[in-house]
């Protein structure tokens, strides 16, 4: 049995081996996803360089960013200049022996690497070609596209921030991580066609597609806006409605009114807001709660039809309320009454959330150069695959490895392919961590290496 896949025995994902090409955010975070069910992740990189994003935002000088080291855990990396004819005929042989090729390079780079659809088909009739692009067939699909240019294509910032404002893009990557998410599944619905048809498919996914995806209940309230004003906006019943949808602020989108309301200390701490839904099968209870009795039977308050005018008037009036307490303090009576609501959670209190460190939904891991540092875990839990989070691959820190159990290259055919210069100079692994993280948390990594 081949030693690397060991580790990933009884995995959802094991025995699966996966070339990554891909680079940036939105292919590697589709790689993880099946790296931390078990696959074997190749990642392919340029020698000297590798994914661009090891460089980029770095807090420790000559040392992997935590753009990269976060969004590539649990991965091999093999270093391979693929513009050089030996680099290229190593690729050609990884296909060979891979199930499913990732990649998310601007529009016709495969193919100007000679890895037309056919051309992988001929190489291996099993291979599962998974791609992301910016944009599907149409008037932009050979734009080049990042994040914030997917969610103003596909409908998210059109549709978010004040209705006196302009356009706002969200902090959630869903063009990048969000198309990441959709491609694997795309995957892992071809992989699951293949044992019958024995045949692998192309899989594909434009970031406006998946961007559209999730703002699909917008494409709802476009359609309801033919038949009159949307109620439950802010927008209802002073403001003007347009003939698109228009940005809601805060305002809930399921239909239960909602609205971020201030805490107390909000004065000074930018993060002391609840979100509160004043759902209806819990009236009683939130007018109890905020000691307004006689709103329960009131024909102004009485039914959600009667509130819709006044929820301006009524989330100030709840609001005299959460200000007198803390976002917490206001959790726990929502709680008690079961009236539905969430904290406003910075990243610093997420960072430090015992029950997301329990879950191994945020983890702590051991990078051979950085120390340890903080991650998101897998956040879909498995229970007979569960996820251990291994450190991403030092750049080109696999190379040798693969050649020899993977590719099964001689001593001689790895000398040869390393003279051509297609392998750029061998990796060394840094002599320790040059930073250690210190927390007092309980510590969830694993030891250094995967697999
Ligand atoms: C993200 C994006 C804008 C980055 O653009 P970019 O940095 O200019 O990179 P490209 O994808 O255009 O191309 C990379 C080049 O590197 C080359 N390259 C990549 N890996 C290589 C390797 N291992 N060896 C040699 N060359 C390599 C490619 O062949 C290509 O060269 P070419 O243009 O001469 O054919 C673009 O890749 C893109 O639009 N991707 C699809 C959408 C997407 O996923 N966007 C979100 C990213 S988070």
């Amino acid at each position: 049995m081949n030693p690397d896949r060991e580790k990933t025995v009884g995995m959802a994902l094991e025995g699966v081996r996966v070339l990554d090409f891909t680079h940036v955010q939105s292919g590697p975070a589709c790689t993880q996803f099946l790296a931390w069910f078990g696959a074997d992740v190749i990642k392919v990189e340029r020698p000297g360089t590798g994914d661009i994003t090891r460089g980029q935002l770095r807090d420790i000088a000559d040392v992997d960013s935590l753009y990269f080291t976060m969004l590539n855990h649990n991965k091999r990396s093999i270093t391979l200049d693929t513009k050089n004819p030996a680099g290229k005929t190593v690729l050609e042989e990884l296909v060979q022996c891979c199930d499913v090729l990732v990649e998310n390079f601007a529009p016709g780079v495969l193919e100007r690497m000679g890895l037309t659809w056919e051309r992988l088909q001929a190489l291996n009739p099993r291979l599962i070609a998974a791609s992301i692009k910016g944009f599907g067939p149409g008037p932009y699909e050979h734009a080049k596209v990042y994040e914030n240019v997917a969610q103003c294509a596909g409908g998210s910032a059109s549709t978010t921030g004040f209705d006196d404002g302009p356009p706002v893009v969200t902090g959630a990557q869903i063009g990048d991580s969000g198309s990441g998410l959709h491609l694997a599944l795309g995957i892992v619905a071809a992989l699951h066609q293949r044992t019958s048809t024995g045949r692998g498919q192309k899989v594909t996914v434009a970031m406006q597609d998946s961007v559209l995806n999730l703002c699909r209940v917008k494409l709802r309230d476009q359609q309801r806006l033919a038949h009159g004003p949307l109620e439950e906006y802010p927008q209802y019943p002073n403001g003007v409605f347009g003939s698109s949808v228009p940005r809601a602020g805060n305002a809930s989108g399921g239909g239960q009114p909602g609205a971020i309301l201030r805490c107390e200390n909000w004065e000074t701490d930018p993060n002391a807001y609840v979100y509160f839904i004043a759902q209806a099968p819990v009236w009683d209870r939130i007018c109890a709660v905020i000691n307004r009795e006689e709103w329960i039977a009131h024909p102004d308050y009485a039914t959600p039809e009667a509130r819709l005018p006044r929820l301006g008037s009524i989330f100030d009036t709840i609001e005299q309320w959460t200000m007198t307490r803390s976002k917490f303090e206001v959790m726990d009576v929502l709680n008690a009454y079961d009236i539905p609501g969430g904290p406003i959670l910075s990243m610093e209190e997420l960072a430090a959330e015992p029950s997301l460190r329990a879950t191994g939904t945020i983890v702590e891991v051991e990078h051979p150069a950085r120390g340890r540092h903080l991650s998101v875990g897998n956040p879909i839990k498995l229970s007979d695959s569960p996820t251990v989070v291994v450190a991403s691959p030092l750049l080109g820190e696999h190379t040798e490895q693969i050649l020899r159990d993977v590719l099964h290259f001689d001593r001689d055919r790895i000398a040869e392919v390393r003279s051509s210069g297609a392998l750029g100079r061998a990796a060394e692994l840094p002599p320790g961590p040059l930073h250690a993280a210190s927390s007092s948390v309980e510590t969830r990594s694993s030891s250094r290496r995967v697999r």
